[in-house]
């Protein structure tokens, strides 16, 4: 049995060897300020998100077929044209009935945030308080940052990757499949914000620090592999700049299933240009 968490040697803050101070931290600066407003933008997309996906009502506009990112694929014998070659597995009635239509993505989706390098450096700031700031004590004993439980499932992130992937190229679908009229061929305002929705979420997926690692990782020679290099060159790009689009895909994720609810619940007409 290992001793209580007082009576062990220090690590970090706590070891012998750095200064003992009372105070926990001698920063001045609103170190917490950053940490919080990104946990709350992001309980504020899932309790969207969570409120949306259990309503099924409102996810389709059948005349230009636009279709919301919440509910792709459609999964229920109520998806109609809304899921094309989908099977439509949950019935119309009784307990299955409640699962989100989407419930093949959702959890994917939400997982592949959940575990983002980005959000999570947010919530181990403020809630797991490990590591809480730089210069700030935490009130663990020992920093083991990845390597136990629960912790260590932060790694299955790669594979969410794979998955945000798959669910990407679906949305991509949804997005080109929506250029309809009740006549034909059509375009109006509702395809731009789908179209500039999945762009968004392929660039901040693209942007993954899992997608770096798919591209460039573990290569020993750069000089033998020049197009993965080039790849990876630019991911890395893209890469220094994932916080910015990780909350622009949180506000066209929402943006464009509000739209798309809005139309379907007869609040305004789409803006059309051609059909
Ligand atoms: S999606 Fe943010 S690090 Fe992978």
């Amino acid at each position: 049995m290992s001793a209580p968490a007082a009576n062990r040697p220090g690590t970090g803050v706590f070891s012998p060897t750095r200064a003992q101070i009372p105070q926990r931290t001698l920063r001045t600066d609103n170190w917490l300020k950053s940490p919080i407003l990104i946990d709350l933008g992001f309980a504020a997309f899932i309790i969207y998100a969570t409120a949306r996906a259990f309503q099924r009502d409102h996810f389709y506009v059948a005349d230009y077929h636009y279709l919301t990112p919440f509910y792709s694929p459609c999964l229920s014998v109520k998806c109609g044209a809304a899921s094309e070659f989908w099977p439509q597995i949950l019935p119309a009635d009784g307990l299955l009935s409640l699962i989100p239509y989407a419930a093949l993505s959702l959890p994917f989706l939400l997982l592949f945030r959940l575990t983002c390098y980005y959000y999570r450096g947010a919530y181990y700031r403020t809630v797991w308080q490990s590591p809480t700031a730089c210069a700030v004590a935490e009130p663990h004993a020992k920093y083991t940052g990845e390597t136990r439980l629960p912790l260590i499932i932060q790694n299955t992130h790669r594979y969410f990757f794979y998955a945000a992937v798959l669910i990407s190229l679906i949305n991509t679908y949804d997005a080109i499949v929506a250029f309809r009229s009740p006549t034909g061929f059509g375009f109006g305002l509702g395809n731009l914000v789908l179209l500039g929705n999945v762009i968004m979420l392929w660039i901040y997926t693209v942007s993954c620090h899992s997608c770096r690692h798919v591209t460039g990782g573990r290569l020993k020679h750069f000089s033998k592999h020049p197009v993965r290099y080039w790849i990876w060159t630019q991911v890395s790009k893209l890469n220094t700049r994932h916080k910015l689009f990780a909350w622009i895909t949180l506000g066209t994720l929402m943006f464009t299933d509000f739209y798309v609810m809005a139309l379907s619940a007869g609040w305004f007409s789409d803006l059309r240009f051609v059909g």
